[in-house]
């Protein structure tokens, strides 16, 4: 995520199911990677619609990619997010201080995978019901929507991003 901010929103009751099965994957403690794949489980088995989001929140903003908190776990191990991507709205490219679990929910996000010297190692074009989890080291990337509609996406990250601000490491543009 690389925006500013985010109101923090009521839990919906849609979103219920989400945050128990993400709670239960975090209770076992695995490690980050294999946390990221079994959250990414939970997700795929728990997706919900766009609706979760107002027409107003899924309309976005005309400047910057809009992030809407969904979710925040009350002793900091997660938290869920909604973002809003209009057409041509980027991120920088960036790494993460923790796993994340991105599933789209409407439109598509194109990303762009680098490596650690920044060379570009792969894309991935990902459409509504598609999840997928990764989680630091090797997970630099940039995701933008290089569609004409707007995209909406999930994000799940594995620390309460109102409390550090961000889930970016590290910028690298
Ligand atoms: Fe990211």
């Amino acid at each position: 995520m690389a925006t500013s901010s985010p109101a923090v929103l009521a839990t919906s009751p849609s979103l219920t199911d989400l945050v128990v099965a993400v709670r239960q994957v975090i209770e076992a403690r695995a490690n980050w990677a294999e946390t990221a794949q079994l959250v990414a489980d939970a997700l795929r088995t728990h997706l919900p619609s766009p609706d979760i989001l107002t027409p107003d929140q899924r309309r976005g903003d005309p400047d910057r990619a809009a992030g809407h908190v969904l979710h925040t776990e009350h002793d900091g191990s997660f938290s869920i997010l909604a973002l809003i991507w209009r057409p041509g709205q980027t991120t920088r490219i960036h790494d993460h201080i923790t796993w994340c679990v991105v599933g789209v929910l409407a439109g598509v996000e194109h990303e762009e995978l680098f490596d650690e010297d920044l060379n570009a190692i792969g894309t991935r074009d990902s459409h509504p019901g598609d999840v997928s989890g990764f989680a630091p080291p090797g997970d630099i990337h940039r995701i933008l929507n290089n569609t004409t509609e707007t995209a909406v996406s999930l994000h799940i990250y594995g620390t309460d991003v109102t409390r550090v601000g961000t889930s970016a490491r590290r910028f690298y543009n």
